[in-house]
């Protein structure tokens, strides 16, 4: 394949943007009464109007023909029947087969993988019932009440993300608490009201020697044991692991049985459907789980067979490409107007920087574009009170995606209108803006019109969809999941390794010794410093 930048579509683009980018969303609206209606897309049951961006339909065209230059359909078939596209790794990608049927196949070194993924499901379905059914009990025989997520990255950004998404539909007779840094206060402060006797210990590690989770693993095991006054057998009623690593479950203590595995075509951030969702599944019960699977899965379908111009997670990616090779944005904001996706945002950080943050190509090269924006962002309306302004007036071109629900799953007062009448209103705002003529209508000072003039333009996307439910939420993860998938492809870059995470542990493991010892340092001066002031502070 030929290099981005050489393709004709991205050179098509190249001039196009140069004849659309000076002109306003506001021209775009005045000149076609039907835009809203031409560039939205309902599909799975999400709604989405992506009419606020500065496109035209030749845009949509030429970014449709560089997905189809850039191989993308076929790409999404290699990835979905089990070819080795992670070359760095030489491993297949299947988050997708994680959601297949019972009785699909999907086959992986000669072997069908899927009634793997369903027997991993049954054991977990098994042992949640065992817990909330109160058959499985603690060392002294008390049924569990509390679960501890211990975890790091996608161990844990996913499982606490979809507690707290799907915390309307939880089992509120279990108390759910995520410990993932390495800061002994996460643990501390996560178990300092928890009784021992009552709690189990999920350790969630697709590796099983990440740093950070096996510190608080370990630390884990001795509250228990300090707590229970027992022996190391109290560990096989309090802790269960998820992981693909068996040798390094049973050499920690834990029975292989209490394990619930995975494999190493699951990439942590898109693990979040696997055993790694077991915190998920005791929350919301076997069946809401499967539910949200179902989700999953219709959009995996619809990603696979809609066509590119009503596929949504191809919309979504070929419009951040719009924006950040051409319009140079350097960032995408992820706005939810729901307060249980108030994780949505940091959920999204790992699932799109740890994927798409590369620089080299799948050819080995160095990019002439640039890749993945920085995504962030804060649930509405929160946001407003802080950020938006930068938004609205400030000199960064930051698209937004704004997600709102029809229906409130805590309808109180007119909270829920006044909620959507916001969601509404900043795409509007952003979009139509406020021209000088109109501030000095309202009466504004001439002096101070310039600063209340709001140049609109402001690209969004507006996700509409009934209510959070966990089908929705299988949807929307897989939405972004597939989205960055779409940009990788374009981009040319692998999504699923993360070298990139790997010089800082090496170096913090090195460090750790030379912050209990008084040995010589050879790191630069800079370094050096800090280590030996760590040293007299500490
Ligand atoms: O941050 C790097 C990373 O490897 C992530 O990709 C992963 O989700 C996280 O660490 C945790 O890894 P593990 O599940 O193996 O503990």
């Amino acid at each position: 394949m030929s290099s981005l930048t050489d393709q004709n579509a991205w050179k098509k683009l190249t001039s196009h943007y140069a004849s659309i980018q000076s002109k306003h969303l506001r021209e775009f609206f005045d000149s076609d009464n039907q835009r809203g209606q031409k560039f939205s897309l309902d599909a799975c049951g999400i709604f989405l109007d992506y009419s606020k961006n500065r496109i035209t339909g030749e845009t949509i065209d030429l970014l449709l023909d560089l997905a189809r230059e850039s191989k993308l359909p076929e790409r999404i078939e290699a990835m979905m029947t089990g070819e080795k596209i992670n070359i760095t790794e030489d491993r297949a990608v299947l988050h997708t087969a994680l959601r297949a049927p019972r009785d699909a196949e999907i086959i992986v070194d000669g072997e069908n993988i899927v009634p793997e993924v369903h027997a991993v499901l049954d054991k977990m379905s098994s042992f949640c019932d065992s817990i909330t059914s109160g058959d499985w009990t603690g060392h002294t025989g008390k049924p569990i009440r509390n679960i501890v997520n211990v975890g790091i990255g996608g161990s844990d950004l996913g499982p606490v993300m979809a507690y707290e998404a799907l915390k309307h539909y939880a089992n509120r007779d279990l108390t759910f608490r995520f410990v993932s840094n390495v800061d002994g206060t996460d643990f501390v402060e996560a178990t300092a009201d928890l009784n021992a006797d009552e709690t189990l210990f999920i350790i969630a590690s697709k590796t099983f020697t990440t740093q950070e989770t096996m510190t608080n693993a370990h630390s884990a095991r001795e509250w228990l044991l300090k707590n229970l006054g027992a022996d190391q057998s109290a560990v096989a009623k309090h802790f269960v692991a998820l992981s693909t690593n068996a040798d390094e479950v049973s050499k920690f203590g834990i029975d292989t049985d209490n394990m619930f595995g995975f494999w190493d075509w699951v990439g942590g951030r898109y693990s979040m459907d696997s055993a790694i969702g077991l915190s998920t599944m005791l929350a919301i019960g076997p069946d809401g789980f499967r539910e949200m699977l179902a989700g999953f899965r219709e959009m995996d379908e619809h990603y696979r067979t809609a066509p590119l111009e009503k596929n949504l997670p191809v919309l979504l990616g070929l419009l951040t490409v719009w924006y950040t090779d051409f319009f140079g944005a350097q960032t995408t904001a992820v706005l939810p107007y729901d307060q249980y996706l108030k994780r949505f945002p940091a959920y999204l950080q790992q699932l799109t920087m740890e994927s798409n943050g590369k620089s080299i190509t799948l050819s080995g090269d160095h990019v002439d574009y640039d890749t993945s924006p920085i995504y962030w962002g804060e649930p509405g309306t929160n946001g407003q009170h802080s950020f938006y302004q930068l938004i609205h007036q400030g000199t960064h071109l930051i698209p937004c995606d704004f997600i709102a629900f029809a229906k409130s799953l805590n309808p109180i007062g007119d909270h829920h209108d006044k909620l959507t009448a916001n969601v509404f209103a900043q795409g509007e705002a952003l979009a139509m803006g406020k021209t000088r003529q109109q501030v000095l209508d309202e009466g504004t000072p001439e002096e101070l019109a310039p600063h209340r003039v709001f140049e609109g333009n402001r690209p969004s996307n507006t996700l509409l969809i009934e209510k959070l439910t966990p089908a929705v939420l299988g949807k929307l993860v897989a939405l972004y999941e597939h989205s960055v998938f779409t940009q990788g492809v374009i981009w040319q870059v692998n999504p699923f390794d993360q070298w990139g995470v790997e010089l800082g542990k090496v170096l913090a493991k090195k460090i750790v010794p030379e912050l209990q010892s008084s040995d010589q340092l050879q790191h630069d001066s800079s370094t050096n410093q800090l280590i030996e002031r760590y040293r007299n502070l500490k």
